[in-house]
């Protein structure tokens, strides 16, 4: 045997067994950071698995509800609502968006009779309802900022008025937190929160998002609304604006390229910090796991700590109810 070592720190020593690590552990995954986001359709008895996101699919409301229903079971508290629109209901303008009777503002209708504890988010950006793909009104290939805002301001309303909890704009128009918080204000729906898509990234990482909704830019891409890659003081910008013009919770996206974005959003604001963990980094995570590359569950759990190391809050992620299951054993 060797004789001792004059060590005075030996950090080996609180990792020595389960008990000790947890005694020190600095992060921890819950059930109540996770905002599950689901995709509606319109029509009975249908549920399509996506193919670029395997175990996720598109529910008609019907089956969207019972769904619905075992995710409360596994206690998640939130939702983010996305719709899948048929072409015929899309023009350039976006009017379906608004549509007191839309497939979102039915679903939320339902959903809050039903199960009405659950905190439902809803997504306010053109792209679902343009025949364009893109997240605003198309003018000779530009994308017009305050005409698009006021569509946004109606899309808000409409959802506030089926029962919405949060409205979540996705678009990076100029000035639409502003907009829709004045807006819900006058109309009296003062206790409806925004989730801004503050620090939203031109990122190739939403192509299987685009295939679930069929809503992929048929001309040029988002380069002139959502942010540059390279970019990070820029994120603080978007954050500061969105934080004056009144959201509630800032979320940045994508998340796992772009965690030294969260800790740096979460140094700066004392707001909710969520990380959205993309369709692109599911897929990813997905397809190694199906080839048996990797260890999927243990790499779900890393990433997942990993965004709230980084200094996530909260993680919008297709992953929740997978973990949610995890956690429970
Ligand atoms: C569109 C929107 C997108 C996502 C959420 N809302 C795609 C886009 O900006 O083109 C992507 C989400 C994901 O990839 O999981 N407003």
């Amino acid at each position: 045997m060797v004789a001792p070592h004059p060590l005075i720190h030996r950090p080996r020593r609180l990792r020595r067994t389960e008990a000790l690590r947890r005694l020190v552990k600095e992060t921890e995954l819950t059930v109540n950071d996770l905002i599950y986001p689901v995709f509606v359709m319109e029509g009975e008895n249908i549920k399509q698995e996506i193919p670029s996101m395997p175990q996720c699919y598109r529910y008609s409301l019907d089956l969207l509800l019972k769904e619905l229903q075992d995710v409360v079971n596994l206690g998640i508290k939130a939702i983010a609502l996305f719709p899948l629109i048929a072409d015929e209901k899309k023009d350039n303008q976006g009017t379906e968006s608004y549509n007191p009777n839309g497939l979102v503002q039915r679903t939320v209708k339902a959903i809050k009779q039903e199960i009405p504890q659950l905190i439902v988010i809803t997504d306010v950006a053109l792209d679902p309802y343009s025949p364009y793909g893109h997240d605003g009104i198309v003018e000779n290939g530009q994308i017009l900022n305050d005409e698009t805002v006021e569509v946004l301001v109606k899309m808000a309303l409409s959802h506030a008025e089926a029962g919405a909890d949060l409205v979540a704009p996705s678009d990076m128009m100029d000035g639409r937190i502003g907009a829709i918080r004045r807006a819900l204000d006058v109309e009296g729906w003062i206790n409806v929160g925004i989730l801004a898509y503050s620090a939203k990234y031109a990122s190739a990482y939403y192509g299987p998002f685009r295939d679930a909704l069929a809503s992929a830019p048929k001309f040029g891409d988002k380069q002139t609304y959502q942010m540059d890659i390279a970019n990070s003081r820029e994120a603080i910008k978007e954050i500061a604006l969105d934080i004056e013009e009144g959201a509630d919770l800032l979320m940045i996206k994508p998340a796992l390229a772009y965690l030294d974005i969260i800790r740096r959003v979460r140094d700066y604001t004392h707001l909710p910090v969520v990380a959205y963990n993309v369709s692109g980094e599911y897929a990813m995570i997905k397809a190694a796991g199906q080839q048996g590359w990797i260890d999927e569950k243990k790499v779900i759990l890393e990433t997942l700590t990993s965004m709230k190391r980084a200094g996530a809050d909260l993680i919008l992620t297709y992953f929740a109810k997978e973990v949610a299951l995890m956690l429970h054993h």
